[in-house]
């Protein structure tokens, strides 16, 4: 039988079963390049504040080289009755330098090494994640900047609304991506806090200088209370429900692309290498790629309901539940990583298929808006000229004709006020044209707003 790290205490061994359970090396192993960062600032800090000899500290530098290549090359072995990432390397330090190893843990606790070694890989995380948001970004503008003039029709109550371009549709998903972004550097200034040193809960009686550790390790500033340092797990939370939001805008996307590469709706195709067939019929070509991206975002979605319920109830400061937070966490980053990946891979093998979108357009009275906001230019008070537009669009959906087919007498049947420089705006391309302020979707306002991207992107 193992002798624990605390076996002076205990008149019995746990049983299997609960080593089983409390163990987390399966998953934690992960932190283990992390860990070793941490000890190795540790270390430095307490040769510095003279706790650790010089032959002390070399032993440790030495030792942590030697494991990090073993972890490295796979050789490292695992166990499960040392139960987490830290015992095992702790351990194998132990066993190759002696003494130097088993005093690496002075002024030092796993509740603060866990937490510090967690800021550690979530700052790496998100350095990795909001250059890929980036990259999705410029792959959304690629596909703006191609379809600026685009004419496809903006819907709400998903009815044809008014024409707008396929370059400003994508555009609305580049703005979502650049909070999401905005919100992730957000999240890193309080993940980039140091814990360490605040021991068990109530700091050491050795004379550390945890300011000194904070700048080994690259972190702003030192976590300010010992109690929060230990407990404190919003950050992963706080990442968590950024990473839920860019899950959730994602799956937005997907719902939309899934609808516009139905046959039924045709405004899209999605290249083949993002779809499956079916086993069964052989027309079938499906958007599997965005279907489990909406699927994916649930799961994330998940992640963040089961760490705010973590902590919901926890008394200070540190609770082996904690140890909880690290799958949810661990498998919210994979999921954002690789669906950000392939998203914008994804978007680069959309094609657009401009004419069945200016087809909807035109079977929707998407110009409905630009007579009114005509007769009004011409005087009328707008919910008058509300009233007259719908009218003359009872009467074109009547003969089962566009606004545009209208010949003019018609339409002056309607209003006097309307002349022949009405048909202007009721093209779509009017339509678009005239809606050119900051935030509209004329296409000059498009490619303004796509190299405004381009040059906050660098
Ligand atoms: N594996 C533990 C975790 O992830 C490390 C901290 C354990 N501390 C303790 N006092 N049991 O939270």
């Amino acid at each position: 039988q193992e002798q624990h790290a605390w076996s002076g205490r205990f008149s019995e061994p746990v049983s299997e079963l609960v080593k089983k359970y409390t163990a987390s090396v399966n998953f934690d192993l992960r932190l283990a390049e992390f860990d070793i960062e941490g000890s190795l600032a540790h270390a430095t800090m307490l040769h510095k504040a003279g706790v650790l000899s010089d032959a002390d500290l070399a032993a440790i530098r030495r030792g942590m080289a030697d494991i990090l290549s073993e972890i490295r090359a796979g050789e490292f072995d695992w166990r499960v009755d040392l139960e987490d990432v830290h015992m095992n390397i702790e351990r194998r330090l132990t066993d190759k330098i002696g003494d130097a190893g088993k005093r690496l843990h002075t002024g030092r606790s796993r509740n603060d090494q866990v937490a510090t070694d967690i800021r550690l890989w979530l700052r790496a995380q998100i350095d990795a994640i909001v250059p890929l948001i980036g990259e999705l970004k410029t792959s959304l503008l690629d596909l703006a900047d191609e379809h600026a003039d685009t004419v496809m029709p903006g819907f709400t109550h998903l009815q044809v609304a008014q024409p707008v371009t396929f370059g400003h549709h994508m555009l609305a998903y580049v703005e979502m991506l650049s909070r999401d972004a905005e919100r992730m550097g957000d999240c890193r200034r309080r993940v980039n806090r140091l814990p360490l040193g605040a021991a068990a809960l109530a700091g050491t009686t050795f004379p550390i200088d945890r300011h000194y550790t904070a700048e080994l390790l690259g972190f702003d500033d030192v976590c300010h209370n010992s109690l929060d340092a230990v407990s404190d797990r919003d950050f992963a939370i706080e990442f968590t429900a950024a990473a839920s939001l860019v899950m959730v805008h994602l799956s937005r996307l997907s719902e939309e692309l899934i609808l516009w590469m139905s046959p039924r709706v045709g405004f899209i195709d999605i290249a083949d290498r993002f779809c499956t067939g079916s086993s069964i019929m052989p027309q079938k070509k499906n958007p599997d790629v965005p279907e489990l991206v909406r699927g994916k975002s649930g799961r994330v979605v998940g992640h963040l309901m089961a760490l705010i319920t973590l902590m919901k109830a926890q008394p200070l400061a540190y609770n082996k539940d904690n140890q909880e937070d690290k799958e949810p966490l661990f498998d919210t980053v994979d999921t954002l990583i690789d669906t950000l990946r392939i998203y914008a891979d994804m978007m680069r093998g959309i094609t657009v298929k401009p004419e069945a979108m200016r087809a909807a357009v035109l079977q929707g009275f998407a110009t409905a808006t630009d007579l009114a906001d005509y007769l009004v230019k011409k005087g009328l008070p707008f919910r008058d000229s509300h009233e007259v537009v719908a009218l003359a669009v009872r009467h074109a959906e009547g003969q089962g004709v566009d606004l545009a087919d209208l010949s003019l007498s018609v339409l002056q049947g309607f209003s006097a006020l309307i002349a022949e420089d009405v048909y202007v705006v009721l093209t779509p391309e009017g339509s678009l044209a005239q809606r050119d302020h900051v935030g509209g979707t004329a296409p000059a306002q498009v490619r303004a707003a796509i190299a405004r991207h381009r040059q906050l992107l660098g």
